[in-house]
């Protein structure tokens, strides 16, 4: 999470400006506040990036961030870049010892103007700096007695290059081209620079680089020794977040899947068979996700299960560590992931390449740190997604998956056409109509305080998905539940009129939905077919065994207009940011 965006040129002297326009671009990795600090001044607010129209001095470097706050408050003090004495910096991550860094530094005298950790590491570079060191030396020492996951841009009063550094969270270089040879960015993702250069480097862990107007130099971050590095030239168009004609992005990206379902399967069959005789091979699949990929997943462990005969482990990857004793060089873990950057995710994958264990993945961003470590690995090719919450690269990802489990069956012709079958039934079903309804269904629902959703089978996990679809964006409570689990403790919760999804009309899904409205529930139904039991019917098409993804697309309209009728933008909920990049 956070955004981290810097330009050193010598080529433009407006480098603040263009710091700015870029963590627009980045924006989705955090909202709370940002700030950007060229050599001679600071700006910080609260607030969104997209809102700030701001004039700095002519100056040919500077460094910005966009932040989702970790450590310490939402206020400008917080806001990055912090500053000690000659030290200016910008951070993504967690510095998880800085504590114990603070008090030693508080015990020497040293004032502190804000509560993050990210402040600690400008004030241990400095001390560094204070006992002669060079700034490499200095940056490299710090990093070793820094714990957790990082990456930091800095810069150095009276010094001309831009330092940075990373373990763990993304760092890219763009190398300018044209004329902008003499200009560099340095980026926590390459949409922030994609419109002067496609040509990037890639830092990696354990990795820095100096970046002057002239050079841009690579050192391991450890040892010190210098890296060759290959330019590398990304095949990414700048696709232009435009909205169209919808009012938010979480809208449009609904109606996108009119497409991208059929991007999603579009794999060549040796492109699938490679994935997954990579999956058979192993000895144990742990599927590791999280948030709303890990619902896919579930659906996943649902559908492999059911076609293919295979059993699927499925952990949110910040759990993974509790099962880590069964990964091995016969382990495959396979990841999914929208953003490719997740940090629990990359954390469970280092850890598990470490034991041998095969590392496959699919995931939306193509060039995403989850996709280069991979040794096996699937695109999305959902397009750009840019609304916080997760529509149409969830059902992408589970088109996916439910084509592999065919394919595990050898019945990959069958599972194209499973889902050919669907994106033609979803491209009719997502039409103006069907949005006005879903819509008149939001107003009888959008002041309520609770809403329940039950489902069985693979429809259990979009139970799940549904109700993180609708918290998250109109912030009304949630819950999904498997259908047959209501009876065990949640029931006691129905009043008459609580609003209950049904996910399904099948006939025990039936009797638990009556179960629910013998005691007064709301009882709306989603399903291929209309019921007596349902007072609101949000029809689907049938879709056999991608009934799952079907299911999930009235939910997600029925989500956007809870919260645009509560007057909520569905496409920045608070307190959340679409790339999470710490633990
Ligand atoms: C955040 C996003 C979710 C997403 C989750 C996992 O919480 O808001 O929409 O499902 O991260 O992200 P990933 O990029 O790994 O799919």
């Amino acid at each position: 999470m956070c955004g981290v965006f810097a330009i050193s040129s010598a080529d433009i002297n407006n480098a603040g400006e263009k710091v700015i326009e870029g963590l627009k671009k980045l924006e989705y990795r955090g909202y709370d506040s940002w700030g950007v600090a060229t050599s001679h001044e600071m700006k910080k607010e609260v607030g969104k990036i997209s809102c700030a129209t701001v004039v700095f001095k002519e100056d040919s470097k500077a460094i910005g961030h966009s932040r989702w706050a970790t450590h310490g408050g939402v206020t400008s003090e917080n806001s990055h870049p912090h500053t000690y004495k000659t030290v200016t910096l910008v951070h993504n991550g967690i510095f998880e010892n800085y504590l114990s860094a603070k008090n030693r530094l508080l015990q020497k005298g040293e004032k502190f103007l804000s509560d993050t950790d990210s402040e600690v590491i400008a004030h241990l570079i400095q001390e560094q700096l204070d006992l002669s060191h060079t700034p490499e030396t200095a940056i490299q020492n710090v990093s070793q007695s820094i714990t957790g996951r990082f990456s930091i841009v800095v810069m150095i009063e009276g010094v001309e290059e831009i330092f940075v550094a990373r373990r763990g969270s993304p760092l890219i270089i763009g190398r300018g081209k044209g004329e902008l040879s003499k200009t560099t960015f340095i980026a926590s993702d390459i949409p922030a620079f994609l419109e002067y250069t496609n040509v990037v480097n890639y830092i990696d862990d354990d990795e820095m680089a100096i970046i002057s107007n002239e050079s841009v130099q690579f050192y391991n971050l450890l040892s010190g020794e210098e890296i060759e590095k290959r330019n590398i030239e990304v095949s990414w168009k700048e696709e232009v977040a435009d909205k169209g004609d919808y009012n938010h992005f979480m809208i449009k990206e609904i109606f996108d899947q009119k497409q991208s379902l059929m991007s999603a399967i579009n794999h060549t069959e040796e492109e699938i068979q490679e994935f997954i005789s990579v999956l058979q091979s192993g000895n144990g699949v742990y599927m590791v996700a999280c948030g709303t990929a890990h619902k896919a997943c579930i659906a996943a462990e649902y559908y492999f299960s059911q076609i293919a005969g295979r059993k699927i482990n499925v952990v949110p990857a910040s759990e993974m560590p509790a099962f880590e004793r069964f990964i091995n060089n016969k382990t495959v873990l396979f990841a999914v992931s929208q953003s490719g950057e997740t940090a629990d995710i990359l954390e469970v994958l280092e850890f598990g390449k470490k034991r041998g264990a095969k590392v496959i993945s699919i995931t939306n961003v193509e060039s995403s740190s989850i996709a280069r470590i991979s040794q096996n690995h699937l695109p999305l090719r959902a397009g750009k997604e840019k609304a916080v919450a997760s529509t149409k690269a969830t059902t992408s990802q589970m088109a996916l998956l439910l084509l592999l489990a065919y394919a595990d069956n050898n019945r990959l012709n069958e599972g194209r056409l499973v889902l050919q079958s669907l994106a033609s039934s979803v491209n009719d079903l997502l039409n103006p109509r069907y949005e006005e309804y879903i819509k008149s269904v939001a107003e009888t629902l959008h002041d309520c305080r609770n809403i329940f959703i039950i489902g069985r089978n693979s429809l259990f996990p979009m139970a799940l998905e549904s109700a993180i679809k609708i918290m998250e964006v109109s912030y009304i409570h949630a819950q999904g539940f498997a259908a047959g689990e209501m009876k065990h403790g949640p029931i006691a919760l129905i009043e008459k009129g609580t609003p209950c999804i049904v996910l399904g009309c099948d006939s025990e899904t039936i009797s638990n939905a009556m179960e629910l409205k013998s005691r007064g529930a709301k009882i709306i139904g989603v399903s291929n077919k209309n019921n007596i039991l349902f007072d609101q019917w949000l029809k689907i098409p049938s879709a056999g065994t991608a009934i799952s993804i079907a299911s999930l697309l009235p939910i997600q309209i029925l989500s956007y207009y809870l919260a645009t009728l509560r007057g909520l933008n569905p496409d920045m909920p608070r307190n959340l940011a679409k790339s999470v990049t710490v633990k």
